[in-house]
């Protein structure tokens, strides 16, 4: 059949033509549509899935112009067993990472993706990751046979003709191609979320040597979206190797003192440890006048300027983030961000017409619609929302968005910071003594995992919280940062890592966190600009009691203690279990870091049995 065409081909760049034409005549739409990015555009892309089933307009009145999708329940996160780094050479990929040879991926991508768009539409996205024409922006472009894909792109990235404007003639792109997988044969009726259910034969495939992002059988999130974990990540950590610059799964956030003084940092931590929590934090009650203003949730590209700063940008226009749990009282700026012009998915449908999800802050509904699309209520057993429901909300509704958000030339980084879920040892925080060991204490990160999940160690070590989105071999990543560090024409940023689950005897938290993280955020501001003294240990600098700003807080010295002590054996044994886990890396880890582990062995060693702040200072 021919392949039928909107007539609005919006491009003359050839390379771009002639690769639509050459995946069309792959995938075998029916048809193929240039999306502009328009309001108009999305609309009508959202009407007609709501008159195909995929989604359903919720109330007006309770959230105006939003959306539900509930996904095939095959088809809800990340398949990282299935996600592929195809560089020609194997340890290229390193020991994290899967890997086929390209050219066996390639032929076995042919045969899935030959007629795999059948009785669909192939839409064509052109998209910016980050401001339009910002010299640390980067272009993409995906083609992909799925609606829902389209109309979350226009959230999260800048999308639509622009773009192509921008890219010119002979302007480079990521290329990036999504199928969910699921040909239609004539006559046959399409279902609300079609995929391919058999999750073996899903693949998330990025080849980093040609920049090239191929992915099948998913329309989830991640898998889907190829302009986020994808290309933000696995690909540009590629070309951020090559060309001097980092791409980071971090968060950006901004810091204004009370006299106006702004100092931005960058933070990584592993899933489930309040990132999105930290990226709208909300400074406590009290708090001097301290302001907390949002850059990005999730992705930082950030690049080395001519006066030697460190500048970086949100990648994103959107926040894709988690639902349940998400409340007035954990996250009120994410709340505020999805009020309207939202897409859900997979959370309840309540019977006025709204979501709901557990941990949501508001009573459950008597009865809803749960993400399986059967009724619900909330004595039946099972949870409404699924775990990783979402939800697309623009960044640009976000109250605490900060002015420079959309500023092409990026934000000036001050500090990294890089955390954790530990339960024991680690300290609330404390800063590296230099770059090389803070590149340490961020390459040996991790969360503890429950007994069940875990072998010999107790963490789940997530270096840099890049271990499922680094597009090459970790340990040479690790080089990459130490080799950041070498350079004479770069300001580096000082570097920390924090802990706010330590627990104390009786297995409680012992730090309250949220909100109240404002105050370990404020000595880490003050550490970047001279003002706030610290005291050694053998994990780093820390603050005092007296150094935190408490005030207003019930937070005693003996609470302090017990989240700040450090345990001699506990720590020595951590340092074990590091050599375990850089021995994964063979010749490929830097001699910068084994060294790092060497001197915080010695300096354990020399500490007393329990180590506290108050004997210290
Ligand atoms: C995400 C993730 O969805 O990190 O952002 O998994
Ligand atoms: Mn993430």
């Amino acid at each position: 059949m021919a392949i039928t065409h909107d007539g609005k081909t919006r491009t003359s760049n050839a390379k771009l033509l002639s690769w639509v034409d050459e995946v069309a005549a792959l995938t075998q739409p029916d048809h193929i549509v240039w999306c502009d990015g328009s309001e108009e555009e999305y609309d009508r892309l959202c009407a007609e899935m709501v008159a195909s089933g995929t989604f359903v307009k919720l109330n007006q009145e309770k959230r105006p112009n939003s959306y539900l999708a509930s996904s095939h329940p095959s088809d809800v996160a990340r398949v990282e067993d299935r996600t592929f780094i195809c560089s020609l050479n194997k340890e290229d990929a390193g020991p994290t990472n899967n890997w086929m040879p390209p050219d066996e991926m390639r032929a076995q991508l042919k045969e899935l993706m030959a007629g795999c768009m059948k009785g669909r539409t192939l839409y064509v996205i052109p998209f910016s990751m980050g401001p339009i024409g910002s010299p640390i922006a980067q272009i993409g472009i995906e083609l992909t046979d799925s609606a829902y894909v389209v109309v979350n792109m226009k959230i999260m990235t800048r999308m639509g003709q622009k773009v192509l404007d921008t890219l010119g003639s002979d302007g480079f792109f990521v290329p990036c191609v999504h199928s969910v997988g699921a040909p239609l044969e004539p006559g046959q009726k399409d279902v609300p979320w079609p995929c391919q259910p058999d999750i073996a034969k899903k693949a998330i495939v990025h080849f980093p040597e040609t920049r090239e992002i191929w992915s099948y059988g998913s329309g989830y999130g991640g898998n889907a979206l190829l302009g986020k974990k994808c290309l933000a990540l696995r690909i540009a950590s590629s070309m951020a190797r090559d060309e001097g610059w980092l791409a980071e799964h971090m968060l950006i956030l901004g810091l204004e003192s009370p006299e106006g003084q702004k100092t931005y940092v960058a933070a990584a931590f592993p899933s489930a440890c309040g990132k999105t929590n930290l990226a709208m934090i909300v400074p406590p009650k009290g708090f001097g006048n301290w302001k907390a203003l949002t850059v990005g949730d999730d992705i930082a590209w950030i690049k080395p300027t001519a006066d030697g700063t460190l500048r970086a940008i949100n990648p994103e226009a959107g926040f894709f983030g988690v639902a349940p749990g998400t409340s007035y009282d954990s996250n009120p700026m994410a709340m505020e961000s999805c009020k309207e012009n939202s897409i859900f998915t997979n959370v309840v449908l309540t019977d006025d017409g709204d979501v709901w999800w557990e941990g949501m802050g508001v009573a459950a509904p008597a009865h809803g619609i749960d993400w399986t699309g059967q009724d619900w209520t909330p004595d039946c057993g099972r949870p409404g929302a699924h775990p990783n429901s979402r939800f697309t909300a623009p960044a640009s509704q976000c109250p605490t968005i900060d002015p420079a958000w959309e500023d092409p030339a990026g934000v000036p980084i001050s500090a990294f910071i890089f955390g954790g879920r530990l339960s024991k040892t680690f300290p609330l925080v404390y800063q590296a003594f230099d770059w090389n060991h803070g590149v340490f204490m961020a390459a040996t990160m991790g969360s503890e995992a429950t007994a069940a999940a875990i072998g010999v160690t107790g963490i789940r070590r997530d270096p840099f919280a890049m271990l499922p989105f680094c597009g090459y071999n970790m340990a040479s990543y690790w080089g990459h940062w130490v080799n950041m560090g070498k350079r004479t024409d770069v300001k580096l940023p000082m570097i920390f890592r924090t802990n706010w689950f330590r627990k104390g005897p009786d297995g409680k938290f012992v730090w309250p966190g949220y909100g109240q993280n404002m105050r370990v955020l404020k000595w880490i501001v003050e550490r970047v600009n001279g003002k706030v003294g610290a005291v050694e240990s053998s994990f780093g600098l820390m603050p005092r009691y007296e150094d935190l700003d408490l005030e207003g807080l019930d937070f005693s010295k003996a609470q302090f203690e017990t989240i700040t002590s450090i345990s001699r054996a506990e720590t020595i044994n951590e340092i074990e279990e590091i050599k375990t886990f850089f021995a994964k890396f063979g010749a490929q880890l830097p001699p910068e870091l084994e060294k790092q582990r060497q001197e915080f062995g010695a300096r354990a060693e020399k500490a007393p049995e329990v180590w506290t702040v108050a004997a210290a200072a």
